[in-house]
């Protein structure tokens, strides 16, 4: 059976550098997102599974829906790998999300990586990351991965407390988190990320630090810490609504640079809000906009031919029965795409570039900005230090990941269903901040 071929060469110097241009050759790169919406718990923080039924994210292999499920997706990655073939598009990243895409066991993977293989031609993909959960892998499943080209290995972690990971609602101890994080190594990724997370509304300044600490010890390639986004409909949610507001904001932005600033001193370069270390193909591609993203599953979604096109997360039966409809089909200039798409763009340090953006909209920069639901935003952002050239928008580094917490606690709601929410920013009274959504297209690291 044919594997992913990585090409490190051009991957591995373009990520590095963070470079990217916008010729022909990368508009038909494509970037393959599996998503497998089952978990075997829902963390109480957790929004990308959020509006999934509980008894749905739970299921097994065992269970008959899980099993259409796989079929379903096999279908929709077949019917649209047909109509890439006649497009001279080449896959170029794959990510493998969730959910928890390591839950799936061995006849479930070979079946969802053989219908990927025989619908793509995958010899030039570069980077394969496949997203763990330390609970839901042993060593031979990630042999297993590797043998199918899995060159990047992602894994939830979230905190090194024992106590704190039980209140998560996570299935694993600190020592299983570090021992995955072994297996991925033994295994050969060459690359390994973990993720962590800091704003717990109980949380201390010394436990941020411990969970830092903590995970520089195990020398991840990349590390990711994100700052809890207080999605409506989270059970963490809830208990911040209990708070303080103000002084948990505050927190919030000490607690995250208290982070960056550890993490910084320890030789990891940050290149995007939160991420650091060894830039992931995905994120830069993504975010940089250098590359069509193509989804597969209930929830995931896609920015190819200039649409925005998306699943339904949580309506299972109705993508086992319809997995080739989408439920949302937009120009990507729309106007809640243009607003995603930008706040993307503008978590990467090197923000928003003008021929990109072009390429991948079909729309100027400057007539978006202009536009009576993103101008708010942009005058919001004006007054926070938005820089503007012939080259392209960014936010100052040091300030992005402040305003990005600001952003996402100002929401009312997030993006499942595209539409524009407008809120009263209460520090600036005179702006009204659009639904700039936290996560558009669930971009993980
Ligand atoms: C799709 S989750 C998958 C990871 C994998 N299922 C696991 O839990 O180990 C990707 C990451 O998003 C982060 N995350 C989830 N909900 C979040 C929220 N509300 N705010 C900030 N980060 C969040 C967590 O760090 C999580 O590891
Ligand atoms: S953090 Fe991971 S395991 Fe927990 S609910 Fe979210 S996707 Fe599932």
């Amino acid at each position: 059976m044919p594997t992913i071929q990585p090409d490190r060469g051009d991957a591995a110097t373009k990520a590095e550098s963070g470079l990217s241009s916008s010729n022909d050759q990368d508009r038909r790169l494509l970037m393959l997102y599996v998503n497998i919406p089952f978990c075997r718990s829902k963390c109480v923080f957790c929004d990308y599974v959020q509006p999934i039924p509980v008894a749905d994210l739970l299921l097994t292999a065992q269970d008959s829906t899980r099993q259409r499920y796989i079929r379903a997706l096999c279908e929709e990655i077949r019917v649209r790998g047909a109509e890439f073939k006649s497009k001279d598009r080449l896959p170029y990243v794959i990510y493998w999300g969730g959910g928890t895409a390591s839950i799936l066991e061995h006849d479930e993977i070979k079946a969802v990586m053989q219908a990927l293989q025989a619908s793509f031609d995958l010899d030039q993909v570069a980077e394969a990351t496949i997203e763990c959960s330390p609970d839901t892998i042993d060593p031979e499943k990630l042999e297993l991965f590797r043998s199918f080209g899995f060159n990047r290995f992602s894994t939830g972690v979230q905190s090194f407390d024992d106590e704190r990971l039980r209140t998560l609602g996570r299935r694993h101890t600190a020592d299983e988190a570090r021992r995955a994080v072994d297996w991925a190594r033994a295994a050969g990724f060459e690359s390994v990320n973990i993720d962590i997370m800091c704003g717990f509304p109980d949380e201390t300044l010394d436990e941020v630090r411990y969970t830092v600490s903590e995970a520089l010890r195990v020398k991840p390639d990349h590390l990711s810490l994100y700052s809890f986004r207080p999605t409506p409909g989270t059970t963490m949610r809830s208990m911040i609504d209990r708070d303080n507001k103000d002084l948990y904001l505050a927190n919030q932005k000490i607690s995250f640079n208290q982070g960056r600033k550890m993490i910084a001193e320890a030789g990891y370069s940050e290149y995007a809000s939160g991420y650091f270390g060894r830039p992931s193909l995905f994120v830069v591609k993504y975010f940089q906009m250098t590359a069509e993203l193509v989804g597969f599953g209930s929830g995931a979604m896609s920015l190819f031919d200039g649409h925005f096109r998306t699943h339904n997360k949580g309506k299972l039966e109705d993508y086992i029965a319809q997995p080739t409809n989408y439920d949302v089909d937009l120009p990507a200039n729309a106007d809640p795409v243009v607003i995603s798409s930008l706040r993307a763009g503008l978590s990467y340090f090197d923000g928003v570039l003008r021929d990109q953006w072009r390429d991948s909209t079909g729309t100027e920069l400057d007539d978006v900005l202009a536009r009576p639901s993103v101008a708010p935003l942009i005058d919001y952002l004006r007054g926070r230090g938005l820089e503007e050239d012939k080259r392209g928008l960014r936010l100052p580094p040091d300030q992005v990941g402040n305003i990005l917490i600001d952003l996402n606690f100002r929401l009312l709601g997030q993006m499942s269903a595209p539409a524009p929410v407008k809120i009263r920013n209460t520090q600036r009274p005179n702006h009204s901040i659009p639904d700039a959504v936290s996560h558009p297209l669930e971009i993980q690291s």
